[in-house]
């Protein structure tokens, strides 16, 4: 096994291990009540962002235990395609399908295998949220991306600002750590005992590696792969308490205290393909 696939298998054993702990969530971060429901677990500003999403057939890339997959379909798509890598993400998600009476396939699969995984092309690839971090190569990603798509369609991506990546907490206050781009070959190592959720149980597979991708990086890996970039929006809200202490603006998302300087959070990107 050479290092990449230390990287990629160490943080599918993580991802594996969180998504057993999700799938049984009672935290409530996951609202696996209102999608069975046949509600949305989507946060304000993708619902808003990705507009009438009514009839098109959706690719959700990095789809983890299927929830937002699920409520896209309960928003209007046509048809609604996860693929993740985690077989134990994927066996919630088909769970909580079959639970819902909500019609979705779900693929197990590695990001970069989507085209030859996912059959068709798609009007939207909706990806949200702790995704393109676990990915070493942004521009690989972008032509998987681009190639997934009919002409006119469109990718939405949401996902955590990188000038939010570079910070750590410490002492309580965060703290300027991490490079604003990493290399494949040296990513960010984390050993952490919990998932982000707020479950007290214990993570067993506690190593993973993250990379950070500089705006300009995500925004030229759509544009080379043949997409026309819609709109870039920075966001001062993420979707989880980055920092202790955070404020709740809105539901489930978190702005920095006045007294911190401000930073944007996350952002978003559309692109059509050409
Ligand atoms: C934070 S979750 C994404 C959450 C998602 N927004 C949702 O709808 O719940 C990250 C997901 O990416 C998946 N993942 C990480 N690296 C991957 C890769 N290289 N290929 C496929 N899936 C990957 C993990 O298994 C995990 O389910």
């Amino acid at each position: 096994m050479d290092e990449f696939e230390e990287f990629y298998e160490a943080n599918r054993q993580n991802w594996n291990n969180r998504a057993e702990l999700h799938s049984s969530d009672e935290t409530g971060r996951y609202r696996i009540a209102r999608v069975l429901a046949g509600g949305s677990s989507l946060h304000e500003i993708e619902a808003r962002e990705i507009g009438d999403i009514a009839g098109k057939d959706i690719a959700h890339l990095q789809c983890h235990i299927g929830l937002d997959t699920l409520s896209l379909k309960h928003l209007g798509a046509r048809s609604v395609t996860g693929l993740d890598f985690s077989a134990t993400a994927l066996k919630a998600a088909r769970s909580f399908a079959a639970q819902a009476g909500t019609e979705a396939r779900f693929v197990e699969a590695s990001v970069y295998d989507a085209r030859q995984a996912l059959e068709g092309d798609f009007d939207l690839v909706f990806v949200t949220w702790g995704t393109i971090i676990w990915i070493d190569d942004i521009f690989r990603w972008g032509r998987v991306v681009s190639s997934l798509l009919r002409p006119g369609g469109k990718v939405y991506l949401l996902d955590m600002h990188p000038q939010l990546g570079q910070f750590d907490i410490d002492e309580g206050w965060p703290k300027l750590r991490f490079p604003w781009k990493t290399r494949a070959a040296d990513p960010i190592v984390f050993d952490l005992d919990y998932t982000y959720t707020g479950d007290p149980r214990p993570l067993t597979h506690r190593r993973f590696y993250e990379l950070i991708h500089p705006l300009s990086d995500v925004i030229n890996a759509l544009v080379v792969a043949g997409m026309s970039v819609d709109f870039l929006n920075e966001h001062a809200v993420v979707a989880w308490e980055a920092f202790p202490g955070m404020e709740e603006v809105g539901e489930d998302l978190f702005a920095l205290l006045p007294e911190h300087p401000k930073i944007p959070l996350s952002f978003s990107v559309g692109a059509t393909k050409l």
